[in-house]
């Protein structure tokens, strides 16, 4: 299997609309939220042999000056899950942080995310790629399940 991880473009709007129609309630929704996050934030696609199998949204926050940043999704196609295809994904991306910081003439100092206090595969991915939980996000899912803060400090 040939894995590629590469920059999301305006070329994959339809592919990516179409992955997200499922969790988006609909392929509108999933259109509007795919263009919002093409033209608006950095997305790295991993790819396996040509096909999309997962994504990371991320962007930077408020001055560059600052080094801080956040990511908004991970995902790995399920039948692709469990080949550290979300870990290497991850990695790659901290790399692009580092690197985007850099190009302003400033150094990362930090990465958060939220994810839900019951997402252990997710907060194993987190903590595997160092980042610690630093707190409480609010509550969002119906059932009441809590938000975590995770934070990886370089
Ligand atoms: C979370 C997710 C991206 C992980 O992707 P993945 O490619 O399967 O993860 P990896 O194979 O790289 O696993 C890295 C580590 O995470 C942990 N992990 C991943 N899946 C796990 C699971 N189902 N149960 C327990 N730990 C798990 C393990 O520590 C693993 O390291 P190991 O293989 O050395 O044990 C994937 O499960 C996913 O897409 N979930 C649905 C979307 C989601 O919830 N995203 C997070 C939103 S905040």
């Amino acid at each position: 299997m040939t894995i590629v991880f590469r920059d999301a473009t305006e070329s994959d709007f339809e592919i990516l609309s179409r992955i997200y129609e499922k969790p988006y309630d609909g392929l509108e929704t999933a259109r509007k939220f795919v263009e919002l996050y093409l033209g608006h934030y950095f997305w790295k696609l991993v790819e396996a042999d040509g096909k999309i199998v997962g994504g990371l949204i991320w962007f930077p926050r408020e001055n560059p000056e600052l080094g801080w940043a956040e990511i908004l999704d991970v995902w790995i196609d399920e039948s692709y899950r469990r080949r550290r295809l979300g870990f290497r994904l991850i990695i790659e991306v901290i790399k692009n942080i580092e690197s985007h910081f850099e190009s302003f003439g400033h150094k990362a100092k930090c990465v958060i995310l939220f994810t839900s206090e019951n997402n252990i595969s997710a907060r194993r991915l987190y903590e595997k790629a160092g980042f610690k939980k630093v707190g409480y996000g609010g509550y969002v899912a119906d059932d009441g399940t809590r938000e975590l803060l995770y934070s990886l400090n370089f």
